[in-house]
């Protein structure tokens, strides 16, 4: 049978043993170490790590906007970015401009902007007039309206570098949301993030510690261990023995910890949920 699924399609963004080191009035700082990865078209890639770990020089290095010291980076595919600081993405005066702006390099007709503009505000769920200028925009509406100038482009591979940091949790999964719609509809998805609950939303994640590759697999396999539960009839691994994430030092999500507790009591999940709404999928069908 022809293999057709999207998921099997070529490397879109391939970095090959990149180390980023910047100079600093004291010593050499290296933040990126012998980086390798290869970024598949049409998968959603969570890459998670704590503050300093390495997510926004890795993402420079993505967009080209960051010298690597050694190594190689090949891109075939149009990539947009959603940075950590909106500061550094708005260009706009208004919310209008600041979506137009990139869509009108793109060729887009001037009779659909309207309709674009109100499309993508909706999406990310950012109620406000397209008139509003941008320096009027709290943090959380400024990350909004970067999501929503990047969807706008409905380029092949999206970057997103924290992009839900400064937003409350009904506007982070507005956001994710957005991201899954477009995953969907084929778009390649590299989500940056510190929350390990996002992880629900990736097909698979690289842990970045010290600007290494700590551990890079499935997401249910890093947040509750190796063995899937049903190789392994009493659970016991799953509840004695440290997760990747734990063995890493990352704080483990709510839900997981729920979750493991229960299992140490019998209880049995298939599959093992990663955050509250799998949780609740997980009860439904029951
Ligand atoms: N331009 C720079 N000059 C010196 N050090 C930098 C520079 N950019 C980032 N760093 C350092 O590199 C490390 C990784 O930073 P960063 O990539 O922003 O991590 P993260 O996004 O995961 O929080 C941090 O310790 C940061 O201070
Ligand atoms: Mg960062």
């Amino acid at each position: 049978m022809i293999e057709t699924n999207r998921r099997s399609m070529a490397p879109s963004l391939t970095l090959t043993g990149v180390w980023v080191a910047f100079t600093t009035a004291e010593a050499p700082y290296t933040a990126l170490r012998n980086v390798t990865l290869a970024v598949t078209g049409g998968e959603w890639l969570a890459i998670v790590g704590p503050n300093g770990g390495g997510k926004s020089t890795l993402a420079r290095v993505m967009a080209g906007l960051c010298p690597v010291s050694r190594g190689n980076i090949a891109c075939d595919v149009p990539v947009a970015f959603v940075w950590q600081n909106p500061d550094a993405q708005i260009v706009g005066d208004t919310v209008r401009e600041d979506i137009q702006f990139g869509l009108e390099a793109t060729g887009a007709a001037a009779s659909d902007m309207d309709s674009i503009v109100r499309d993508v505000l909706a999406q990310v769920g950012l109620n406000v007039a397209p008139d509003t200028p941008t320096a009027a925009l709290s943090g959380g509406q400024q990350q909004l309206l970067a999501t929503a100038s990047s969807l706008a482009l409905q380029p092949a591979l999206i970057v997103f570098d924290e992009a839900t940091s400064m937003l409350d949790p009904a506007a982070r999964v507005r956001v994710l949301e957005a991201a899954k719609r477009l995953h969907n509809g084929g778009t390649t998805i590299v989500w940056m993030t510190q929350w390990l609950e996002e992880l629900a939303y990736a097909d698979r994640v690289i842990a970045l510690a010290d600007g290494a590759i700590a551990y890079e697999g499935d997401p249910r396999a890093f947040l509750y261990g190796d063995d899937p539960p049903e190789t392994d009839a009493t659970n016991s691994s799953l509840t004695d023995c440290m997760s990747p994430c734990e063995r890493l030092g990352f704080e483990v999500p709510f839900t997981v910890r729920l979750t493991r507790e229960l299992l140490r009591l019998g209880a049995q999940f298939s599959p093992l949920p990663m955050d509250p709404e799998q949780w609740a999928r997980c009860l439904e069908s029951r």
